[in-house]
């Protein structure tokens, strides 16, 4: 992606997202990745050891679910962070546009493999 020159919005980014659940990468800066997803119905329990997760709500409502303490509920321009290290899992009963703010190592669904799981390459794929 050339930085230097790159310039785009973000719904037009989200008019691009065709499945659920399916992040696309849309920037990256300082070796974190901006994405944006389209969720609807629930996501897997996971776990991301190493990297902490920034969720900010474009449109609907994300519930995050944690095993350990009481759930949060975003509303549209609320954000979070789901701390590194703790078990959690997304929801939303209608669709849901979500932006993430990641490190560019975060994998999909942390040390959880699902069929639901997109690998960073299909997440990029748009932008070869
Ligand atoms: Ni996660």
């Amino acid at each position: 992606m050339p930085q230097s020159q790159f310039h785009s919005n973000l719904d037009r980014e989200f008019g691009a997202v065709r499945e659920h659940w399916s992040p696309r990468v849309v920037a990256e800066a300082n070796g974190q990745y901006v994405k944006v997803a389209k969720v609807k119905g629930e996501f897997v329990w996971h776990t991301h050891s190493d990297e902490d997760e920034l969720f900010l709500v474009r449109k609907g409502r994300l519930t995050i679910r944690y095993r350990d303490r009481a759930d949060v509920v975003l509303e549209e321009g609320d954000f979070h962070v789901v701390p590194r290290g703790v078990e959690h899992m997304t929801a939303a009963d209608e669709e849901c546009w979500v932006v993430l703010f990641e490190p560019a190592a975060t994998k999909h669904t942390g040390d959880t493999v699902s069929a639901i799981t997109k690998p960073i390459e299909d997440q990029r794929a748009h932008l070869r």
